[in-house]
């Protein structure tokens, strides 16, 4: 089935990965309402898209996201409480509640320029890949404006305390190398290769058991903010609703093929299913 329309958003296709693109490139991909709503329709139908194993999410043009649009997010939304509120819900659930807890790997494919309110959805992301030459900043400080909705939040969760204030405080830009050593990306890749190196990270992704893989990202993600007891009994849970969940996992499949009959080696790859 062909996929949807939408006017801020384009989705491309490449085998089972699936790109979902910003697609405001005049406008830097800053977020407008429009955007947000796009987002949150767009992100609710891949996540159950039988085809797609790996999202990936980039922007059309010379930026990946410049922030929310000043003019019409904050400017023109805000005059209007109704419009106001269901932009800031908006916003919120496709950046964070929606990506954080994705039920597919996300990689954020970051180029070009990403400000502000973009970092909740860099750190929302699995994994991200940036351009070495991508340029990233806390801007808000030079509009007179805290990082809000929960950027302050992300940046504290992501970053050592001295570079979130640092950052923040200064609203000083950085390249993508950089980004890599602040926690925010897990490769700086030239940009001539960031869609390359990001399908072989994607390709590789989708060879994996989704199902392992969804119970991992989130167990990681989550245990962070428990007592080791607490993640302890989670993690045991968690595990036993996995081999519910996954036939080829509950039977041990990769456990006989490792001890009983020697035809595979588990610290070297994913078990062929
Ligand atoms: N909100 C609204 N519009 C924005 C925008 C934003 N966050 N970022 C860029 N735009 C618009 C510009 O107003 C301009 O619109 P116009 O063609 O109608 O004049 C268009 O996008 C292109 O921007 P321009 O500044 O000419 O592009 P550039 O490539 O020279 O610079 C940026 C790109 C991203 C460095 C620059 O636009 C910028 O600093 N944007 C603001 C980023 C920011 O601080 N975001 C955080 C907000 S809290």
């Amino acid at each position: 089935m062909a996929d949807k329309k939408y006017e801020n958003v384009e989705i491309q296709r490449d085998g089972n990965i699936t790109f979902i693109m910003l697609n405001r490139p005049d406008k830097r991909n800053a977020m407008s309402p429009g955007l947000h709503a796009d987002m949150v329709d767009a992100l609710e139908t891949i996540s159950v898209d039988p085809e797609t194993r790996v999202v990936v999410i980039g922007g059309n043009g010379p930026a990946w996201c410049a922030g929310q649009d000043l003019k019409l997010y904050f400017r023109e939304a805000g005059k209007d409480p109704i419009k106001r509120r269901k932009a800031n819900a908006d916003s919120h659930r496709w950046r964070w509640e929606l990506l954080s807890r994705y039920p597919k790997p996300t990689i954020a494919m970051v180029h070009g320029f990403a400000f502000g309110g973009a970092f909740t959805q860099l750190c929302a992301c699995d994994f991200a890949i940036v351009a070495e030459d991508a340029t990233l900043g806390l801007s808000e400080v030079n509009w007179g404006i805290i990082p809000g909705g929960i950027v302050s939040w992300n940046l504290s969760d992501m970053m050592l305390p001295r570079h979130a204030v640092y950052y923040a405080a200064t609203g000083e830009p950085f390249d993508g190398k950089r980004a890599v050593e602040l926690g925010l990306a897990n490769f700086a890749v030239p940009a001539a290769e960031l869609r390359a190196k990001t399908l072989e990270l994607a390709s590789k992704l989708s060879k994996l058991n989704p199902n392992v893989l969804r119970y991992t990202k989130e167990a990681v993600r989550v245990v962070r903010k428990m007592t080791p007891e607490d993640a302890r009994d989670y993690l045991a849970v968690k595990q036993d609703s996995l081999m519910r969940l996954d036939k080829e996992i509950g039977d041990r499949v990769g456990m006989t093929e490792f001890l009983d009959k020697k035809s595979y080696r588990p610290g070297l790859g994913p078990y062929k299913r």
